[in-house]
């Protein structure tokens, strides 16, 4: 596996794998990797793709310093399990190499028409968040145009917005979204998950409990009941406050008021489990298209 720090090698080695016939898959990450990451990897492997991941973990997108402080960083070891599961290159830049003339000019130099999706929920309360994930997305897109790109349904609202930033950007990028991974006791795979003490992490699983039970819920009640009954139950447990909890159209991402509003509905949700912001989402309809 290729470890490429500069753009100008990357350019290189893509243009490389291009003119070999490759089909390219970028896998774009932040790093401290788990097995959803690594199930986006095994996705393009599996599609036929030369995968190329990056891991970069993207100042412009966080809005809360300390939290990009404390953002775990394990480079050698994630280099290690993306070789081990396939990957032809791994784009690990600077700060400095991706934004040359500053974070500020950088982020005040474009801004992304990204749309409602991006308003509600993660878009509310992470003022600026998606414009620094359109941001940095868009600049991998355009410094690798890959055929693909694979990114977790744990992020849903996430997907939402990049669809929508290729859309508007002209960016000719298949988007795969891949189910979320979970650990034995339902805790989606997160990399903020090893910042939980070991007493939120034995509580944290009670967040998908819960949003698997108000599927059932759900059944005999309305939306607004299936809503108070996942906040109120996870905001009576030890270590747990409800930043959100939106049952939401899949596509759209407007809130829904009624279970026949949509033949997609999800419910997304952030909890904070002592200082650390754990995100993730149910489904409660789905068409087969979805
Ligand atoms: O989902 C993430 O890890 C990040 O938001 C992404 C897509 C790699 C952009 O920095």
């Amino acid at each position: 596996m290729k470890v490429l720090r500069t753009v100008t090698n990357l350019q290189a080695h893509v243009e490389a794998l291009k003119a070999a016939g490759h089909k390219v898959g970028l896998v774009p990450t932040m790093g401290a990797l788990h097995d959803g990451h690594l199930s986006l990897v095994k996705a393009a492997v599996g599609n036929g793709d030369a995968v190329v991941a990056s891991v970069f973990v993207n100042p412009t997108q966080f809005n809360n310093p300390n939290d990009l402080a404390t953002y775990p960083r394990k480079e050698a070891d994630d280099f290690r399990l993306l070789e081990a599961a396939g990957v032809d290159a791994v784009f690990a830049p600077s700060v400095e190499e991706v934004y040359p003339d500053g974070l500020r000019r950088a982020t005040e130099e474009h801004v992304f028409d990204l749309g409602d999706v991006a308003e509600v929920m993660e878009g509310k309360f992470r003022p600026g968040h998606f414009q620094g994930v359109a941001l940095i997305v868009s600049k991998l897109f355009r410094m690798v145009a890959p055929d693909r790109a694979y990114f977790g349904e744990k992020d849903f609202q996430q997907i939402a917005v990049i669809r929508r930033m290729a859309k508007t950007e002209g960016l000719d990028v298949e988007i795969v979204s891949c189910p979320i991974c979970r650990a034995a006791d339902g805790l989606a795979l997160s990399s903020r998950n090893a910042l939980l003490t070991e007493g939120q992490r034995a509580a944290a699983p009670e967040i998908y409990r819960t949003l698997a039970r108000s599927v059932e819920h759900s059944q005999g009640h309305s939306v607004a009941a299936t809503k108070d009954s996942v906040v109120e139950h996870l905001n009576a447990r030890p270590f747990m406050r409800v930043e959100y909890f939106e049952i939401v159209d899949g596509y759209s991402l407007r809130a829904v008021e009624d279970w026949g509003d949509s033949d997609y509905i999800v419910g997304c949700i952030t909890v904070y489990c002592g200082d650390v912001r754990l995100i993730d989402n149910i489904t409660y309809r789905r068409p087969a298209d979805a």
